[in-house]
């Protein structure tokens, strides 16, 4: 039998406040039309006072560890992803573990903008199958609205407040995760960036981004990261039940999918919904599939993310 980091429960959080293209339109040179046609987002969530990362990763926590039946003093590490932490140190893992009341286990953060759920994941599974762990929280949690720049039309209509997280336990057997990718190419740091930071500006900075380079790039990397880790899986496209995407751009789903040949029914889109939450997207899209049961116990999944850096990466897990 193989030791296994498997999935036992997931859960996630939004910000109350839901934010329309429309209420969008008010405040920056755009419209309803512009944003659904170029990337099919609708709604965002935007944190308001009293939400932070950490608030929103605790809840989205708490939720994944009641689905997973697992009392939080269970949990042995935290792996928090995000770029909008809530302080520069310490690492948000420390405030989650903190409001979750565990005394004692390896909490960290890790920063891999939109594709650290796909980074935090892929550490955790090894130190799970290494024995360092063995009840694990991963979490992506974001408050992006903060470092919006929101008089810039080409940034601030693309992204949204959010967390998710699973929990992944050290299980024998077939299901659980089965195979990760990750890559860096640090060339391609100047095409998606926050201008400022504690070691240059001494500020916190803004989002930028030169989106149609990323978008270009997106597609061949994911769809290139997805083809290595099936491979690795030792499984082929027809044989995913569900792919769980990064949540940039309807359009970038679109392109990806045909790119590998898989149907677009086999393709959760939360980007309507929530728009680019970053590190959040990922957990968060899991949680609803598997909250509303398209996604179901036996399922083979793939996970997969783009993001500054640029870094990218893809899972396959067996739920
Ligand atoms: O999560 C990390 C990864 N991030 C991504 O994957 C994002 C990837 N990129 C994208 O999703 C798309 O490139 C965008 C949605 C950001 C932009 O779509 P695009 O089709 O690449 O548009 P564009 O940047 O080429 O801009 C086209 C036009 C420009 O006007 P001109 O120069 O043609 O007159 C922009 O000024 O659209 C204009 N524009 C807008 N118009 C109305 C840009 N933003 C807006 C806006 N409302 N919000």
């Amino acid at each position: 039998m193989t030791l296994r980091a498997r999935i036992v429960g997931t859960g996630s959080a939004l910000p109350k406040n839901r934010v329309s293209n429309d209420e969008l339109a008010k405040r920056v040179d755009t419209s309803d039309e512009w944003i659904v046609a170029r990337t099919g987002i609708r709604f965002r969530h935007i944190a308001g006072d009293g939400e932070t990362t950490a608030s929103l990763a605790t809840e989205a926590c708490r939720k994944a560890l009641d689905t997973a039946k697992i009392a939080a003093t269970d949990v042995d590490l935290i792996v928090l992803a995000t770029a909008t932490p809530d302080q520069t140190f310490p690492a948000s893992a420390t405030k989650v573990q903190a409001a979750l009341g565990i005394d004692d286990c390896i909490a960290f953060d890790v920063a891999a903008v939109c594709s650290g759920f796909l980074y935090a994941l892929s550490v955790a599974d090894s130190m799970i199958r290494s024995g360092s762990a063995r009840t694990a929280l991963v979490v992506g949690a974001e408050t992006f609205s903060r470092i919006l720049d929101w008089e810039d039309r080409t940034t601030c209509v693309l992204f949204g407040d959010g967390a998710g997280a699973v929990v992944l336990r050290a299980e024998e057997g077939d299901s659980g995760i089965l195979a990760t990718a990750l890559h860096a190419d640090g060339r391609h740091n100047g095409l998606l960036y926050v201008d400022g930071g504690p070691s240059t500006t001494g500020t916190v900075g803004k989002v930028r981004m030169k989106g149609s380079e990323v978008f270009r790039h997106a597609v061949t990397n994911l769809a290139s990261v997805m083809n290595e880790v099936l491979d690795r899986a030792n499984v082929v496209t027809s044989d995913v039940d569900w792919v769980v995407p990064h949540q940039a751009n309807a359009r970038i789903l679109d392109a990806t999918a045909r790119k590998l040949g898989l149907p677009a029914e086999k393709v959760i889109v939360t980007v309507d919904q929530h728009a680019n939450t970053s590190a959040a997207s990922v957990p968060l899209a899991l949680d609803l599939a598997v909250r509303d049961g398209r996604i179901k116990a036996g399922d083979l999944v793939v996970l997969e993310a783009m993001g500054g850096g640029f870094t990218w990466g893809a899972c396959v897990a067996r739920i």
